[in-house]
Formats: structure tokens, sequence, C-alpha cells
């Protein structure tokens, strides 16, 4: 058998065996059924890369990705031995529930070894150590280090030290690289059509992000990914309180864009028109947690069409309902299960061993 889907599909009939997980489970062998030969040299290009912003990929990068974690959670990939001789630093100076988790899961899922920092106080930091200093120990301790701070700054000044590829696990309110990858990976299980080809107006997407992309990086990044599927996006509607919710920066991106970007406060009244819906309500600014936006609120009552989908990067607040967990409007738990897979694949392409877990007859 020469496919990838045909061959994953017949030995693993449901895919996200974790039947806990509740929600819209899209299956991720419709991804490979568009496009069943995974692009390995594509996939080199992030070898020995730093993965620090969302525009650092196109669309031919993000779909390899996408289709490489496709196959790895078809397969519930066995704790392999592709990574056995590489360890990961995940260096959490901010918290986090699924980001340095799902990272350790990956690795420890491709036979790799990880050590970890959850809380900043239990380093040097408390002492007043230098980031230039603790970029020395990673060099000597880890062979990829995936880092969260708050400050924006963090991650620029970390790559000047840093001999060993460094991965943005989110700096303050600028981006999240790897999260859009996973919210990315959700809607490309969900409508593999998008990534293959200009669709007929119709079927094109409306997409409403609920946040300021100007200073939420989990919206900035999800945002800055939707564009290289502008074939396939009719609008994105972005919902903020704020005047300017975009910033210089992602105005640079949406300007040079042929998708249309419309600026709403009436959730309610445009849910009608809306396909994928991004909500999140939490920024960090500089000095704290702020929930924003929390009147775009979204509960089981809310007048969605009954395809809609939701992603949420999560943490959950007030603005996301619990009654719609249990929904097919939930894809926000999906989108955090494959984290695992999309961060597997990503790992296994900065160091190269894509050839070790995909039998080349399925490699293009
Ligand atoms: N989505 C996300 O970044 O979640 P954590 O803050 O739990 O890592």
């Amino acid at each position: 058998m020469s496919d990838l889907s045909a061959a994953q599909v017949s030995h693993d009939a449901d895919p996200d065996r974790r039947e806990g997980i509740l929600g819209n489970r899209p299956n991720p062998a419709a991804l490979l059924e568009h496009s069943p030969m995974l692009r390995a040299p594509v996939l080199d290009r992030l070898q020995d890369s730093s993965v620090l912003s969302a525009t650092q990929f196109d669309n031919e990068l993000l779909v390899e990705l996408a289709k490489l974690a496709a196959y790895l959670q078809l397969r519930q990939f066995p704790a392999g031995h592709a990574l056995e001789d590489k360890i990961l630093a995940a260096a959490f100076f901010e918290p986090s529930t699924r980001t340095r988790l799902s990272f350790e899961s990956a690795m420890l899922r491709v036979g790799g070894k990880t050590i970890s920092v959850a809380d900043a106080k239990t380093t040097g930091v408390a002492k007043g150590e230098s980031l230039r200093d603790i970029g020395q120990m990673f060099n000597s301790y880890a062979d990829v280090v995936v880092v969260r701070h708050t400050e924006q700054r963090a991650i620029e000044d970390l790559t000047e030290y840093l001999k060993i590829p460094l991965i943005n696990g989110g700096n303050g309110s600028d981006e999240h690289p790897t999260q859009a990858l996973a919210d990315w990976y959700a809607l490309l299980k969900w409508r593999p059509e998008i990534a293959f080809g200009k669709l007929p107006e119709e079927f094109r997407l409306n997409i409403g992000i609920i946040g300021t992309p100007g200073n939420m990086r989990t919206v900035k990044s999800f945002l800055t990914l939707a564009l290289l599927f502008h074939e396939n996006i009719n609008h994105i509607t972005i919902f903020s309180e704020m005047a300017d919710p975009l910033g210089d920066e992602i105005r640079e991106l949406t300007n040079a864009s042929p998708v249309g970007i419309n600026f709403s406060q009436d959730l309610q009244g445009s849910l009608e028109y809306l396909d994928v819906i991004y909500l999140n309500a939490i920024a960090f600014l500089g000095d704290g947690y702020r929930h924003l936006g929390t009147e775009f609120a979204l509960d089981g009552d809310s007048k969605l069409k009954p395809d809609t989908v939701i992603l949420h990067p999560l943490a959950r607040g007030a603005e996301l309902g619990l009654d719609l967990d249990a929904s097919q409007h939930n894809l926000y738990f999906n989108q955090a299960d494959g984290a695992v897979w999309i961060r597997q694949a990503l790992l296994l392409s900065i160091f190269g061993r894509v050839r070790d877990v995909v039998p080349s007859t399925f490699l293009g």
C-alpha cells in the first residue's frame, strides 16, 4: 500500500482513542486523503531552526507539518526512539498548562527526554540571574529549548546566546507560533479542502476573531497563519472593544493580504455568517493578565450556525460556556489535543528525523 491514509485508516478506525475528549473530533485521515504523500524536503526547511514567529511559516510548510502530525496521530506513534539522544528543556518563566505539558508529552512520545522549569521562582532568576547566563546553561543541558516569558524581548535576546534551536512558547503580548500551528492543525483536519486549491466562493470560510491581535499573542499568531489560506477565506471579522485592535505590525500583514478584514462589536448579530470563531479573552498586558472582551461571550444559547466551530487556546474564562463542551461547535478540546501531535511533528522536523518515523513508501 503506498498511501498513508489507506494504510492508517485500516489499522486505526478511531484515532482519538481517548474517549474522554468532548466535542468535534475530526479524523486526521481526512487530511491525508487529500494529499497522501509526505513531502520531507519541505519539512527539512525546519532542520536546526528556531521557531520564533508564525511569520516563518508558509502555506506548504504548515500543510506538510499538519500532514505529519496527522500521520503520527493516526499511528498513535508509540514511544519510539527517533529522538532518544535528544533532550528538550521546557523553560517557562510564566504559567502554562498546555504548552509546557504538550511539548513534554510530544518529546517523550518520540523517545526524547525532558527537563523543565515550571516556575521562574525556582531558577536563578529569583537571585537576579540574567537571561544571558541562563541561555548558556540551555546550551549545555539541552538540544532544544522551549521558552515562555512575560517579556516580549526575552525570546529575541536569548537567540543571541543560544547555539541550540529555540521555540517560542509565548512571549508577552507578542507571539505564540506553535499555538497557531495547533489551531490550524485542528482546522485543517476539520476542513482539509481549504489547504488544497481554491474553493468555490460558497465554501470559503468566514472567520470571526474575538480579541485584539495587536496585544494578544495567540490571536496575533492565529491571524498570521490564517492569511496563508487567503484563497479560501472570504472575510475575517475582528470583534474587539478597542479602537485599533490590529496595531501597526499586524496591520502591515493584513494590508498586504487580499483577505477582507472587518471590525465589529456585534458578535451576536454576526453569528449567522461565521464558520469559525476564534475566542480568547486573556491578554498579558505588561504588568499582568487582563480579561478582555468578556462581553463577547458564547454559550449553548448562542445562535451559532449548526456547523460553526469554536477555537479557544484556553485557559477558559467566563466567555466560553461549559454547555458548549459536548456540542459539535467545540473544536477547542481537539485543538488542545492535537497540540501534542503537531509539536511532535515540529520536533522531528527540527532534528531532521522525519525519515526515521515515516516509511520511505509514504515520502514524496
Ligand atoms: N494555549 C496556551 O498557551 O495554554 P497554556 O497557557 O496553558 O500553555
